[in-house]
């Protein structure tokens, strides 16, 4: 007989590790770790490094400079989306590189540990680049790897969870059990958030993506992850409104309804034309919002399920893979009628939903307002679950009673070593750990394996084609054996 966890396998199409699989991998330039054994700094930010690098980076006296050009191997890939190769001794991150490929490259930044380069010329090409489709790539900061094979992109995700759990967790075996990939990596985007860019031309707001820089705005016209209903309401928008600071486009993938936020810097009320059937809020710096047209929400379905999300509320933006996503959850979760099961950091309520329905009695947490009254609607129906609009930590200090699964899903800087510490202090049989950042979950791993918790379980989603960011699900669990 097949097992649960073949059957999950075979319905979610899970790759594995494959024979292409980069032999080795390294550190992660622009991840952001709180708190690790041992950090380097990285364009302002903080970033993991393995001790073997760091010994080596130590005697590494390099006499590179600032517009240098040299050629380099390009060995692996980075959490951040860039390839590593070494120089004189020394690490040197290069974008838009692809790993087993001999670049040539112009210096352009040197820190005392590792240095930056510019891709100039790609000298022995891998057999997996391709030609990126989007007029804005190397520009715009959102994708970092469309000039790969959307295969490869997977080997490359996995490997790079697997380097991440080596180091940060410091797990000599990873049981990665492999990566569900996306069936469609291009317009699976239900959510896209733009910015002004620059002056007004003719009287109407430029809207654009962050660039790669991050210093600027860059202006587009088209986005090739966004879905059709999303891009739909860009090509529809006129703003002639000075005071925007972030415009979001949302649609129901599986309702078909759309919803524009706008987040204003003013309090002033907006003009604006949008020449079709949707809905428009604005959000303002007090906090109000603001419906001009239509809802201040709108829905998606996701297996079947109806979730109300409020403008302002987090959801999955891959909608496909957030049903896969929660196919992963609910069969790591295991949970059946009548046990308790804790939900932090619940957003809507798109896992509790799920356990609810199957009669389980569910505490979700979750600190926006706006996403706690949409879990509340969404769970309605189900006299078995209970909302607190809260703070997971502060929740979970004086939560009562015992949880026979906890599921966690907390924004990109992970739970830390507090939360982690709560969590494993509860005991719970199974800790289903969701996260969007493989550094920061493989960092709260080696907190909870030194609490007792046992990895058990380790998967991988590609919620995110084209670019560097992967979903990973972990399942520890606090058995006899673990303690
Ligand atoms: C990655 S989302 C996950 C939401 C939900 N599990 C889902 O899949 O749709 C993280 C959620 O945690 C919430 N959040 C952020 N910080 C929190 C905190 N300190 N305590 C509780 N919830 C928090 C955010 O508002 C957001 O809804």
């Amino acid at each position: 007989m097949r097992s649960q966890q073949e059957m999950l396998r075979e319905q979610l199409k899970v790759g594995v590790p494959g024979a292409e699989q980069e032999p080795q991998l390294g550190l992660s330039p622009g991840s952001r770790v709180p708190a690790c054994a041992s950090k380097v700094e990285c364009m302002g930010r903080t970033g993991p490094i393995g001790p073997n690098v760091r010994a080596e980076l130590q005697f590494a006296a390099s006499q590179m400079e600032t517009g240098q050009e040299f050629e380099l191997q390009l060995t692996q890939a980075a959490h951040g989306g860039e390839c590593i190769g070494r120089h004189e001794g020394k690490v040197v991150f290069v974008p838009f590189g692809i790993p087993g490929e001999r670049v040539r490259v112009r210096l352009v930044e040197q820190r005392r540990s590792y240095a930056r380069a510019a891709l100039l010329e790609v000298l022995e090409p891998s057999p997996h680049r391709v030609q990126p489709p989007c007029p804005y790539y190397g520009q715009c900061g959102g994708c970092h790897w469309q000039h790969v094979s959307y295969q490869h992109q997977l080997d490359i995700k996995l490997a790079v969870v697997a380097d991440q759990f080596r180091r940060l967790a410091r797990l000599e075996e990873v049981p990665l059990e492999g990566i569900v990939p996306a069936d469609e990596p291009w317009a699976y985007r239900n959510h896209i958030q733009l910015h002004p860019a620059g002056a007004m031309a003719e009287g109407v707001v430029q809207l654009g993506f962050v660039a790669l820089d991050g210093q600027r705005v860059l202006p587009v016209t088209e986005c090739l992850l966004a879905h059709p209903l999303v891009w739909e309401l860009h090509q529809a928008l006129e703003l002639s409104f000075g005071a925007l600071e972030r415009v979001s486009l949302r649609a129901g993938i599986n309702t078909g309804e759309q919803l524009v936020l706008l987040e204003s810097s003013t309090e002033e009320q907006p003009l604006i034309c949008l020449d079709m059937e949707a809905s428009l809020c604005q959000l303002t710096p007090s906090g109000r919002l603001y419906t001009l047209v239509g809802r201040s929400h709108l829905h998606e379905l996701l297996n079947g399920r109806r979730y109300r999300i409020s403008a302002p509320s987090f959801f999955q933006v891959n909608t496909h893979q957030a049903e896969k996503l929660l196919e992963v959850v609910t069969s790591f979760a295991d949970i059946g009628a009548g046990k308790c099961v804790l939900d932090l950091f619940a957003g809507v309520g798109t896992f509790s939903l799920a356990f609810a329905e199957r009669g389980a009695r569910v505490t979700a947490v979750e600190l926006s307002p706006w996403a706690a009254q949409d879990a509340r609607a969404n769970l309605a129906a189900y006299g078995n679950a209970t909302v607190l609009e809260a703070d997971a930590t502060e929740a979970l200090r004086s939560l009562p009673g015992t949880f026979e699964a906890v599921v966690v899903d907390p924004p990109r800087a992970g739970c830390g070593e507090e939360l982690c510490g709560l969590l494993a202090a509860l005991r719970p049989a199974r800790l289903v750990y969701v996260s969007c950042d493989p550094a920061t979950l493989a960092r709260d791993t080696a907190y909870l394996l030194r609490s007792g918790l046992a990895l058990e379980r380790l998967l991988a989603l590609d919620m995110f084609p084209q670019t560097a960011h992967v979903e990973v699900v972990a399942l520890f669990c606090a058995g006899a054996g673990a303690s």
